[in-house]
């Protein structure tokens, strides 16, 4: 008896625990989060007691005996058209007002972000052309209206723990609008399959205190450092003569390329590959050797060409874009 309720304690704990983490929609981290969150819990318990109430009238009707349930047509009426009709329109009413909230939470202080998905990373761009990539940072307590489009198909924008999901249409943009008050990371995902590492399509998002994002932002909008040393410069030559520059962009370098990350502060960033890996010299050296073994069918080649000494001058001097 004792060991079936221990079983049964650590079985809703797992399930429980399932629901944590920096991808929980069930922790909401701001005030649009706790609306939708709210609206969450509407419907869970509304829908939990109103199949509870079904349950227990199928079972008396299954149960007792006919002349025991008078006012059948009553009971068909009252529970089959007045009492829908009621429900639905009350929470109709309830989830406008939700919606109108959220679709208001914008003002004249809101921060623009343009987020573009790729097979499969994000690109994130800011006021005065910044562009980063699968790392968003967005100041506390204030409203940021996402805008999102696709360059290829259609990927779903998604922060569990700080809004509403919204698809990326090819052609069309759409917005969200979010409000971030606890500080923390949370983690995105793309919420479409759209393709063989749809699953390998994660972003960070930091709510920062607004000073704190301020100084972040300034810092990305500088052109990368010089390398500090022969070997960091040995690894800036091997990025351009390989060709890099064709797909990359380095902002204070002739590379240019737009059909893959911008990698000016690539070494600022907490992962690589759209969350794929932590990021560090080593993990970005065995990226350049072997993407297409780590993430197959992207778009970056393996470039397993590359000598030793060459390649950890290059994940060298990329760590080192802080
Ligand atoms: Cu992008 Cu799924």
């Amino acid at each position: 008896m004792r060991d079936r309720r221990v079983v049964r304690v650590l079985l809703v704990s797992l399930w429980l625990a399932a629901c944590e983490g920096p991808q929980s929609a069930l922790r909401p981290g701001g005030r649009t989060a706790e609306d939708i969150f709210g609206l969450s819990l509407v419907l869970f318990i509304g829908a939990g007691l109103i199949f509870a109430g079904v349950m227990a009238l199928a079972l008396y009707a299954v149960l007792a005996r006919p002349e025991r349930f008078p006012g059948a047509r009553a009971w068909v009426v009252g529970g089959g058209v007045v009492f829908p009709v009621v429900a639905l329109t009350a929470l109709q009413v309830h989830e406008f007002a939700v919606a109108r909230r959220l679709s208001a939470a914008g003002g004249p202080e809101t921060l623009r972000v343009e987020v573009t998905g790729f097979m499969w990373w994000w690109e994130v761009r800011y006021p005065g052309g910044i562009r980063t990539a699968n790392q968003i940072v967005i100041p506390a307590g204030r409203p940021v209206e996402f805008v999102v489009a696709t360059a290829d198909v259609i990927h779903s924008f998604w922060i569990p723990g700080l809004g509403g999901k919204i698809d990326m249409i090819p052609g069309h943009e759409n917005r969200l609008t979010i409000l971030a008050d606890t500080l923390g990371v949370y983690r995105g995902q793309c919420a479409e399959y759209c393709g063989a590492q749809h699953a390998l399509m994660a972003f960070d998002v930091a709510v920062e205190a607004p000073e704190r994002f301020d100084a972040w932002l300034a810092a990305q909008g500088r052109p990368a450092a010089e390398p500090a040393d022969a070997f960091l410069a040995a690894g800036r030559d091997a990025f351009l003569m390989l060709g890099c520059g064709a797909c990359h962009a380095v902002r204070g370098t002739p590379a240019a390329g737009t059909i893959g990350p911008d990698l000016t502060h690539v070494g600022s960033r907490p992962t690589l590959a759209a969350g794929t890996l932590p990021n560090s010299v080593g993990t970005l050296a065995g990226w350049i050797a072997g993407a297409q073994h780590l993430k197959p069918e992207n778009r970056m080649p393996s470039f397993n060409i590359v000598d030793g000494e060459t390649l950890r001058a290059l994940a060298g001097w990329l760590e080192s874009l802080k």
